[in-house]
């Protein structure tokens, strides 16, 4: 039952289980490896993909707790702020983003974060060093008490959206997928997903998690994230971290090239921050000869352009 005065997440109506779609791709069938995407990007137009499986517990759990304002971190261009300010119109919550940069408060918003202020989310603009200490409490406390916030009546969520409810919806996405796939792949920025995923997938299917980023960070925080969600290590993943062209939002010609003659095969935006990457990744490793003949490999298309 949701509580009087609780967001209604139902009436988003959002298309879950997502679809699972099998496509012909030569570079995978030549190895004897069948294909499918799990197109999370439709399961809903502003909150897609992991958006609505890691903001979707937070937003039922801040209503539980009579919380009726959000707040949350991310960078100038960060998806997850615009997904949270979408939710908190769509809901009617009050949301707060607290931006990464203190020179942003002095220059015309970009455009995700006038998207974000047509949302109705309130921005906060912070320096990098303030920015780094974010989870101290007493920085914590002072982004509040600039923001007009008591902290009873504020709901915070980390950066990227991942904390433990956040993985914990995202292993309704590996339970999705149980029996359809022997291989999971997904792309990797804070891990939540990839965490919450393998937890979900049954015994004999494994995840294999695409960093966008270089840095040995991932490991240690998608373990985190699986003692904080499920109590211990869960599921069978490994990352894969090859394929970060550079780091985050970095691109090369040969990962340009990809996307667009991908999203042309298949009929399909591919989002070049995260899935480009992962798609990349994968299509390599399966020319690599990395899955034996007859493996059923799905790629999670987390969200789209
Ligand atoms: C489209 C897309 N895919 C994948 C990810 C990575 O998710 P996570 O931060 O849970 O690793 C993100 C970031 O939130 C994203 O926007």
């Amino acid at each position: 039952m949701t509580p009087p005065g609780a967001p209604d997440l139902a009436a988003l109506r959002p298309r879950l289980p997502s679809p699972l779609t099998p496509v012909e791709d030569e570079r995978f069938a030549r190895h004897g490896v069948r294909l499918l995407l799990k197109r999370d990007d439709l399961i809903h137009p502003e909150l897609p993909g992991n958006k609505w499986r890691k903001l979707a517990p937070n937003l039922r759990a801040a209503a539980d707790a009579g919380r009726p304002a959000l707040l949350t971190f991310g960078g100038a261009y960060s998806n997850h702020l615009r997904a949270t300010a979408a939710a908190g119109r769509l809901l009617g919550l009050a949301t707060v983003g607290v931006v990464r940069g203190h020179e942003l408060a002095d220059r015309p918003l970009n455009p995700s974060l006038t998207r974000c202020a047509a949302d109705g989310m309130r921005l906060v603009f912070t320096d990098r060093a303030t920015y780094r200490r974010k989870t101290d409490p007493a920085v914590l406390g002072a982004l509040l008490a600039e923001a007009g916030l008591r902290p009873e009546d504020v709901h915070v969520v980390p950066e990227g959206g991942s904390n433990a409810l956040a993985a914990r919806g995202c292993a309704a996405l590996g339970e999705e997928l149980r029996g359809a796939a022997d291989v999971v792949a997904v792309a990797c920025g804070t891990g939540g997903t990839l965490a919450g995923l393998a937890a979900g997938l049954a015994p004999g299917q494994r995840a294999i998690g695409f960093p966008v980023v270089g840095g040995d960070f991932l490991e240690a925080a998608v373990r985190e994230l699986q003692r904080a969600a499920f109590g211990g290590p869960a599921g069978d993943w490994r990352l894969d971290g090859r394929f970060t062209s550079g780091g985050y939002a970095r691109t090369t010609p040969a990962l340009d090239a990809f996307a667009g003659d991908f999203g042309e095969r298949h009929g399909l935006p591919v989002e070049r921050l995260y899935v480009a990457k992962m798609l990349y990744g994968l299509t390599a490793l399966t020319g690599e000869g990395a899955f034996p003949e007859g493996t059923t490999v799905a790629a999670v298309i987390t969200g789209g352009p």
